[in-house]
């Protein structure tokens, strides 16, 4: 079969090539592919910034925001053929740490977790894939190929159970949220919003293309420019950028009592002067920063439900391109307009 594998930490090395088919002890259900999005992971790790090859190998197969179709579900499985199915990224470390222990592997304290097409897993960039049915969430039919969008709703769907969380520990009732950056997770975050008593809005460096209007479309308010600038102090913020300059411009705007969610991963340094005085602003106002990864089965479940009931034209502005396997290198070529570019594999 062929599949997208990358030498991880060597730039340059990524390829699509023959590759050998699944391996039974990778799981009993066996899955064709259909879809697979691609994020900014999956860049980093071309470009040889992030990533871990299975142990005893040197490549990797690159892909972790999947979408499936069953051809064999195996013994002891409740699949069908047939059945559209995503896989779950993360696996507990073996050790384990209490808390992957508890099926809590998104919040795995020993760094010894693993990750499907990230960290010493093959992703699901090949024709086919295996996984234990366990690590499998079915998708509804109905959804088609708006299932690759399951996986970044897992993300924001652990976020914001997280701001709940947080909002708990005081009297809370927050009236504006911002999300800062547009991209999959944001708008998705921003969808998930708009469903709730909140005025939502969402900033981000773009003036035209799809973004302003996706964001318009869920009654929600689209801005650019800097946080700063903004007329108002957020209750709530959602930073899916990782940029160090939105961050420290968020810490600073945010409202008294209020939470800042970092989704994003982004590099580079802010000064200990800037970290002393951010956090200054943050003790003075009972402010929390919250860093929020991954998603466990409560998370994949929950999104799952989140996105059958999703609107599907909304969500279908959101696969602003569509990639053929041999052109993964254009797919992971950033254009202006693009909002969620999926490589496709097969029709859903
Ligand atoms: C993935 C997560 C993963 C994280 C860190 C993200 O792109 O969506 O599943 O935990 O990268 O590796």
């Amino acid at each position: 079969m062929k599949a997208i594998t990358v030498e991880p930490k060597k730039p340059g090395t990524a390829r699509f090539e023959d590759f050998p088919e699944p391996e039974a002890r990778e799981g009993s259900v066996l899955v064709e592919a259909v879809a697979v999005g691609v994020c900014g992971t999956d860049v980093e790790i071309v470009e040889g910034k992030y990533g871990w090859a299975p142990p005893g190998k040197t490549r990797l197969v690159l892909g972790h925001e999947s979408l499936g179709r069953v051809i064999d579900p195996g013994p002891n499985s409740s699949f069908k053929a047939g059945d559209l199915v995503v896989g779950i990224v993360r696996r507990p470390d073996p050790v384990p740490c209490p808390n992957c222990a508890v099926g809590e592997w998104d919040m795995c304290t020993n760094g010894q977790y693993t990750e499907r097409g990230i960290k010493e897993i093959h992703g699901f960039m090949s024709e086919r894939w295996r996984s234990a049915p366990e690590y499998l969430i079915k998708v509804d039919p109905s959804l088609g190929i708006l299932g690759v969008l399951l996986e970044p709703m897992t993300v924001i769907t652990k976020a914001l159970e997280q701001v709940l969380l947080v909002g708990q520990r005081s009297f809370w009732e927050p009236k504006t949220v911002l999300v800062t950056g547009a991209g999959p997770i944001g708008l998705l975050a921003a969808l998930r919003l708009s469903l709730r008593d909140l005025q939502v809005h969402v900033l981000d460096r773009v003036e035209t293309g799809p973004k302003p209007e996706l964001v318009r479309a869920l009654g929600a308010t689209y801005h650019t420019g800097s946080v700063l600038d903004l007329g108002f102090e957020p209750d709530v913020i959602v930073e899916c950028t990782g940029v160090g300059s939105v961050i420290a411009d968020s810490i600073q705007k945010v409202g008294a009592g209020g939470i800042i969610c970092l989704t994003g991963i982004g590099a580079g340094g802010v000064t200990g002067r800037a970290t002393a005085d951010m956090a200054a602003a943050a003790v003075l106002k009972n402010n929390v920063i919250v860093g929020s990864v991954n998603a466990n089965k409560r998370h994949w479940y929950r999104a799952g439900e989140n996105l059958a009931r999703s609107d599907r034209e909304w969500l279908s502005r959101l696969i602003t391109r569509r990639e053929k396997p041999e052109n993964f290198q254009h797919a992971l070529e950033r254009q202006p307009d693009d909002v969620k570019v999926i490589i496709q594999f097969s029709e859903a």
